[in-house]
């Protein structure tokens, strides 16, 4: 693949960003690189131009290339060792402090588990009713599936049986359809963590798994645009293989393992 100079790199940066609304320089670039160069292969381009010309000129290469560059994995209770913390630390905390009902963001929410698993647990301590969890993400095909509430037995594969047998229909070609009551609680929205405004006088915040494509650069973006997000002791919940460096930078604090308090304004 060294034939595929930097300059030609720059180029389809540029492009990329003009022609689909995704910003690379702010992902970690070995990273998107690698992803990049395989679907060049993949459809037998012969450069990044040249591979441009396709995206823009087909659309169903343009959304496979959106997807695979914004890698979509999620699955329902991912690390289900955060979701115990979460479930028996960090709920009781915000309920004693902000009451019941809480505003919760899900930034880069995929295809909708992160959020329904949100509103599963909430649902054990709060009337669904006012379950209000605004959940988001740059990929509009993600978020229409996300809509839909529809998944293979694969993404609940970690959930508790509990929680599957209450929020969930089996269907008859064998999937699971998110119940209405927790389909109600979430609001799914397109949003651009790195250039869309924020939401405000968030309680808690769930970003999870995105942070760690992103350059420093990146990072600090949306560690600086969720202090202005969160109320002032309002809970940020990130990723189980994520941590922030100088979190006081952002005015935030390490409560406990993957979560921080905000303690002052930036
Ligand atoms: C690996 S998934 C994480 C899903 C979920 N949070 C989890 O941890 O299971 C990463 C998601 O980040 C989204 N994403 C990437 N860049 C983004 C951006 N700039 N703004 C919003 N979402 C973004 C992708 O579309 C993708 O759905």
């Amino acid at each position: 693949m060294d034939k595929f100079s930097s300059k030609d790199y720059e180029e389809f940066k540029k492009s990329v960003e003009q022609y689909v609304g995704i910003d690379l320089n702010f992902y970690k670039e070995q990273q998107m690189k690698r992803r990049i160069e395989s679907m060049v292969k993949k459809f037998k381009c012969t450069s990044y131009s040249d591979f441009f010309n396709l995206i823009s000129s087909n659309l169903k290469v343009r959304d496979e290339f959106c997807s695979y560059l914004t890698i979509n994995v999620t699955e329902f209770y991912r690390n289900p060792s955060q979701w115990k913390i979460f479930d028996e630390r960090i709920v009781p905390y915000l309920l004693k402090n902000f009451g019941k009902e809480l505003n919760i963001w899900s930034a880069a929410c995929a295809t909708g588990e992160e959020p329904y698993t949100i509103a599963m647990i909430l649902s054990k301590y709060v009337p669904n009713q006012i379950i209000h969890i605004y959940a988001t993400d740059i990929d509009q095909s993600v978020l229409d599936k996300a809509k839909e509430g529809v998944y293979d037995e694969s993404a609940v594969k970690s959930l508790p049986p509990n929680l599957v047998s209450s929020f969930f229909a089996k269907t008859p070609d064998r999937k699971y359809r998110v119940v209405d009551s927790i389909k109600k609680c979430v609001k799914f929205e397109k949003h651009d963590l790195l250039k869309d405004p924020y939401p405000e006088k968030m309680n808690l915040i769930v970003c999870r798994n995105v942070m760690i494509y992103m350059t420093a650069e990146g990072k600090e973006i949306l560690y600086n645009g969720f202090n202005k997000a969160l109320v002032n002791n309002g809970m940020f919940f990130i990723g189980s293989t994520e941590n922030i460096l100088r979190p006081s930078k952002y005015g935030l604090s390490n409560e406990t393992l993957f979560f921080y308090r905000k303690v002052k304004d930036i």
